[in-house]
């Protein structure tokens, strides 16, 4: 195989360390940002101690010069950015009418925004390289909303039109881009949600039970492949049969 440089934004979370193993475990370099040093410094340890060794890079990927710099920053060290996915996410849940305009701006920024940010400094190289992944993960709840989370079903669903407009701008490049939309995983994001709520959406779940992160991780290996080369602008739902749309 081919070893590329790959960029998991968020890559020391839950869904995202999954997704860090996987694509070391297919050879190539793997690359995440941070933004506190002493927690980055502690989960690239505990990813040494795997065998992965991860190039970190300091950079908020809310903020678009940020983003930019980092990217100049980590190509200097690993290499070109060939493969891209863009996990990085957070939540503010509210009801709609309780909602406040920062929970808003928190989660389009760090959700959506962070696309935007990441994305540009990038897809130049990749366009004249003519090869390139993306992967947004988005979620189920892009998909079929959520109640509490009218600001990140809103930032999730834009993620795909994202997608779907790059995968169109640049499929005679070479690069792809395509959507993962999670439903329930055990990270600790979903661990935060009360645990009364939490059990109504499992017994909402029809395999009964919350998705792994590494259920996420086998699909962003296989979309970032060689060979998923004529696969663009889909939108892979993972989500153990919670929503079935199509
Ligand atoms: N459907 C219908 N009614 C609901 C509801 C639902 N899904 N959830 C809550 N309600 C109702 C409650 O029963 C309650 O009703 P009563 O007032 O009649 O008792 C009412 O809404 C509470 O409304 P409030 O505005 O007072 O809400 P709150 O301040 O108590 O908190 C909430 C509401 C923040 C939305 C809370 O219910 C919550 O955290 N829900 C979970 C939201 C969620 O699923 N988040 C996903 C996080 S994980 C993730 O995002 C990862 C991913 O991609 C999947």
């Amino acid at each position: 195989m081919t070893q590329r440089t790959a960029l998991v934004t968020g890559g020391t979370g839950g869904i995202g360390s999954a997704i860090v193993r996987y694509l070391a475990g297919q050879g190539h370099r793997v690359a995440t940002n941070y933004r506190d040093p002493a927690k980055a410094e502690a989960w690239r340890k505990s990813m040494a101690a795997e065998g992965i060794d991860v190039c970190m890079v300091e950079g908020d990927v809310s903020d678009p010069a940020a983003s930019e710099a980092m990217i100049r920053t980590l190509e200097a060290k690993c290499g070109p950015v060939e493969i891209l996915i863009n996990n990085a996410g957070i939540t503010r849940d509210s009801t709609f009418h309780k909602m406040s305009y920062q929970q808003w701006m928190e989660v389009v920024n760090t959700n959506l925004n962070a696309c935007f940010n990441v994305t540009r400094p990038v897809i130049d190289g990749m366009r004249t390289r003519k090869w390139g992944r993306i992967v947004q993960i988005s979620s189920i709840n892009g998909q079929k909303g959520q109640y509490g989370q009218a600001n990140y079903a809103a930032a999730k669903a834009g993620m795909h039109g994202f997608s779907i407009s790059l995968a169109q701008e640049n499929a005679k490049f070479g690069i792809t881009v395509n959507t993962v939309s999670p439903g329930y995983v055990g990270t600790d994001m979903v661990m935060a949600v009360p645990e009364e709520v939490r059990e109504k959406i499992v017994a909402q779940i029809p395999v009964g039970r919350l998705g792994r992160p590494d259920e996420i991780a086998h699909a962003v290996a296989f979309l970032t492949g060689e060979q998923a080369s004529w696969i663009t602008g889909a939108n892979l739902a993972i989500n153990g049969g919670h929503y079935m749309g199509w």
